[in-house]
């Protein structure tokens, strides 16, 4: 692993899917004690909830899990994203599309986060916004992290 790589979760509105990847991927580095060595962050392609908190279904869903939720403040993605992270993962492909827009593809930095598990039911996380179930996000989310966590220290 390089000495420090940073992660960084994309979805639409940065309050529902990509919150919830970048605590639950922060609690397994920090399990895994790689704290010092991977960061963790999320934005949204739309902007349109700029500077606020995550979701209350996001965070009860992280509490029911033990998984802290503070200090959440939601943001866009910026051009410059592109050279501070090392990798960029899209919920969706819409998002995924979006964020290709803006950065050009790249398959090895940017990409779609249930490419990491191939075996799900899907090959995007769906939009809790929508489906309201906040549970099944939770449970695709986790998986992904898990190996997301296994390419890290593989
Ligand atoms: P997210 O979900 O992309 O997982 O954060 C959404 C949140 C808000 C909206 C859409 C999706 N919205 O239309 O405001």
């Amino acid at each position: 692993m390089k000495p420090q790589t940073n992660i960084l979760f994309v979805c639409l509105g940065n309050i529902c899917r990509s919150p919830m990847a970048e605590y639950i991927m922060r609690h397994k580095i920090k399990q895994a004690h790689l704290e010092d060595r991977v960061s963790i962050d999320s934005a949204g392609t739309s902007g349109w909830h700029d500077g606020e908190d995550m979701h209350k279904d996001t965070k009860k869903q992280l509490a029911k899990h033990q998984i802290d939720h503070f200090g959440f403040i939601s943001r866009k993605v910026r051009k410059q994203d592109w050279d501070y992270f090392d990798y960029i993962i899209a919920m969706d492909n819409q998002n995924l599309k979006d964020l290709e827009r803006l950065f050009g593809k790249n398959t090895e930095k940017l990409f779609n986060v249930t490419s990491l598990c191939p075996d799900l039911a899907y090959d995007h996380i769906p939009d809790p916004w929508y489906t309201g179930n906040f549970d099944e996000t939770y449970q695709l989310l986790d998986q992904c992290c898990d190996v997301m966590l296994e390419k890290l220290t593989r």
